[in-house]
């Protein structure tokens, strides 16, 4: 009888984030401000994760940098085991587009085009054909419970309407990982309510998700609460 070989772990197994003692400074004229100060966390596939904590504590500095937005000052970051710390801005750009989608307070949308458009608009991007962008835009929105708006613009939309709308462009690329910064922040809280049930559907769907909040409702929907204060994880980290 031979034994049963081991197996190595299948690298979809590893954490899809991995920080490892991440530290953050700016330099404000001759000040440095330590916006993080050594932070290591895990956030596991299919997680998902609020990050909470008293304004200034570094939240949104952390979630940029998971989302390839800004580079730390020392420390390392791998997002689905590919280090991010220290790309060039061209393959930042390339691989946000293709792994990252991110949904912001104040939604960001082009005011230009329409809803169906501005879900299109990550798909036109990276190539992908016209009809099959067209195609799984409408399927996005319907996703989000906005058949009904796909030709309205942003001024023509509710704030909730414009965020469920941003929701369906960070998914327009099936990205590995959905960021959100004060997703909630913008809407009262019955608008709030239906995003906070949208994300949790998301994740049930199979998402990982990471989103930074002051809305307790939308941070005890989470899977996982991460606690930061001046620039560190104090509790919840890996
Ligand atoms: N570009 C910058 N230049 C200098 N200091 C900055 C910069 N961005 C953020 N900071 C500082 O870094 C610290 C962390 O900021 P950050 O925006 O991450 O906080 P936050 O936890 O997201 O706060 P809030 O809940 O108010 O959004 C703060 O002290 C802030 O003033
Ligand atoms: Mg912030």
């Amino acid at each position: 009888m031979t034994e049963p070989t081991q197996t190595p772990a299948a690298p979809d197994e590893r954490p899809i984030v991995s920080l490892r003692d991440v530290r953050r400074d700016y330099a404000l004229g001759a000040e440095r401000v330590h916006a993080l100060q050594g932070v290591t966390l895990d956030v596991e596939r299919g997680d998902y994760v609020a990050i909470v904590g008293p304004s200034g504590c570094g939240k949104s500095t952390l979630l940029n940098l998971i989302g390839v937005i800004d580079q730390p000052t020392s420390g390392t970051v791998e997002i689905g085991g590919k280090r991010v710390d220290d790309m060039s801005d061209w393959e930042a750009t390339s691989f946000r587009l293709y792994n990252i989608g991110f949904v912001f307070q104040r939604f960001y949308l082009m005011p230009i085009l329409s809803a169906l458009e501005n879900v299109a608009l990550p798909m036109a991007e990276a190539k992908v054909p016209r009809e099959e962008r067209r195609e799984r835009a409408a399927q996005l929105l319907a996703y989000v419970g906005l058949s009904n708006r796909e030709r309205h613009r942003p001024s023509e939309l509710s704030g909730g309407e414009q965020q469920r709308v941003a929701i369906a462009r960070a998914l327009a690329n099936r990205p590995t990982l959905v960021l959100a910064d004060e997703p909630t922040g913008e809407l009262d809280a019955h608008t709030g309510a239906e995003i906070i049930s949208l994300f949790q559907r998301l994740n049930a769907d199979g998402t990982t998700i990471v989103v930074v909040t002051h809305d307790e409702g939308l941070a005890d929907a989470a899977r996982r609460k991460i606690h930061m204060r001046d620039g560190k994880v104090v509790d919840g980290s890996a």
